[in-house]
This record gives structure tokens, C-alpha cells and sequence, in this order.
């Protein structure tokens, strides 16, 4: 059977609203990374701004820099080498880390 052009069309854009509730839900606008070795627990796990990193758009950084959906923990050893955040975090695309305040990135639980 072929649906009338209205109700495929109404199709689609339930489709559209349910896809992207379900995108809302698993994106949040703020995160707090994981910690590597859970034993550690000063500072408090670093905070990250999707919002803040709007403009470099998902595909900046998912799947080469970050693998989606998993959040996985690292060590600045492994930022200092240019992975993960330090892939611009380097003092040329942005603030270097090492000289930066502990805070602007291991933000207090509030
Ligand atoms: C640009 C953001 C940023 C700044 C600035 C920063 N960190 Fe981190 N740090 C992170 C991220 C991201 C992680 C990985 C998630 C976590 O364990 O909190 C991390 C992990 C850590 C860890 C656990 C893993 C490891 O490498 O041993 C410690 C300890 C740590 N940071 C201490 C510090 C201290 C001390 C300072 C200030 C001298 C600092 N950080 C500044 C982002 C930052
Ligand atoms: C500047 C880099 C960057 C950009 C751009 C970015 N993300 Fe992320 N995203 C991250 C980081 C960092 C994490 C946490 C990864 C970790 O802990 O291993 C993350 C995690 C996620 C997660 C998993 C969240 C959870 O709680 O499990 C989803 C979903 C996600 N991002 C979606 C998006 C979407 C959709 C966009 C585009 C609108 C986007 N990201 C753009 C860096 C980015
Ligand atoms: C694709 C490049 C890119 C990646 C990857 C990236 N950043 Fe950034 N980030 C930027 C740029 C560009 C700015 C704004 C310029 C500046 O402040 O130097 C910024 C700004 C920030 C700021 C200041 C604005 C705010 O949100 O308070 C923090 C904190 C920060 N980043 C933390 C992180 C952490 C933690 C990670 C890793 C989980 C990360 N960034 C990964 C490019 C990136």
C-alpha cells in the first residue's frame, strides 16, 4: 500500500522530532570526564563545555579526537603528547595547559 504524500510527510517529521529528543538527551551541554585512575581524587575530575566548543561542530572532534558515547579517561602525559584535549589546548589553536589555573578545568562539584 502507498501512503498519501500528507501522512508521509507527517512521517518524517515525527521521525525528525524523535531522533532528535533522543540527540538532546545524549548530549549534554556540560560533562565531567572520567578519571583514569579512579584512586585519584584531587583535583576533582575536570569539567568540559560542549557549548563552549560549539563552533568546531561534532564531527571536530568525534570520532578522531573523542570516541563518542564512551567516555574515557586520560592523564595530562597523554594531553602533553597532543592527544585528547591537547590536540589544541597546545598554545596555538588555544590556551596551553601547563601555566593554565588547576580551576578553569577541575571545577568544584556545586
Ligand atoms: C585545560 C584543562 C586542564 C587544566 C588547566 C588542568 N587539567 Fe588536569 N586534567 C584535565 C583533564 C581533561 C583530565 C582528565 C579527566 C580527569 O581525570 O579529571 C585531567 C586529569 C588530571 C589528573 C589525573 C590524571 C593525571 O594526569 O594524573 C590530575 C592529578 C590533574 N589533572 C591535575 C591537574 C593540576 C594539578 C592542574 C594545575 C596545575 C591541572 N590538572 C590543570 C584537564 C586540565
Ligand atoms: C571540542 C571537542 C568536542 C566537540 C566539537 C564535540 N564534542 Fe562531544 N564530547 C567531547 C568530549 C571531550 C566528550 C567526553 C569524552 C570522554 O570523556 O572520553 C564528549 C562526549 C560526547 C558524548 C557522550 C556523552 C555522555 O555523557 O556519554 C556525546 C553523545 C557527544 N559528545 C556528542 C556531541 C555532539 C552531538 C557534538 C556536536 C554538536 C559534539 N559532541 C561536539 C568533545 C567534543
Ligand atoms: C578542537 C579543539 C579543541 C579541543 C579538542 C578542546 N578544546 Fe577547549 N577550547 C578550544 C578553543 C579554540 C577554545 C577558546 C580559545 C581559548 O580560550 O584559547 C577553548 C576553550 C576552552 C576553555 C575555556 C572556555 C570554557 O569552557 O570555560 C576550557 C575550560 C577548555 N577549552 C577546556 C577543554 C578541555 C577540558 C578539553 C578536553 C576534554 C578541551 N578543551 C578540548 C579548543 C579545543
Amino acid at each position: 500500500m502507498r501512503l498519501p504524500p500528507e501522512s508521509r510527510r507527517l512521517g518524517a517529521v515525527l521521525a525528525l522530532l524523535v531522533s532528535s529528543v533522543a540527540l538532546g538527551a545524549a548530549f549534554p551541554a556540560v560533562l565531567r570526564i572520567p578519571r583514569r585512575d579512579p584512586g585519584v581524587s584531587y583535583p576533582p575530575r575536570a569539567l568540559f563545555s560542549h557549548r563552549s566548543h560549539e563552533s568546531f561542530g561534532c564531527y571536530g572532534c568525534h570520532p578522531s579526537t573523542f570516541p563518542q558515547q564512551t567516555l574515557v579517561g586520560f592523564t595530562h602525559q597523554e594531553m602533553s603528547e597532543g592527544k585528547f584535549c591537547g590536540r589544541c589546548h597546545d598554545g596555538r589553536t588555544a590556551f596551553a595547559i601547563p601555566g593554565t589555573a588547576c580551576t578553569r578545568c577541575h571545577v568544584d562539584a556545586r
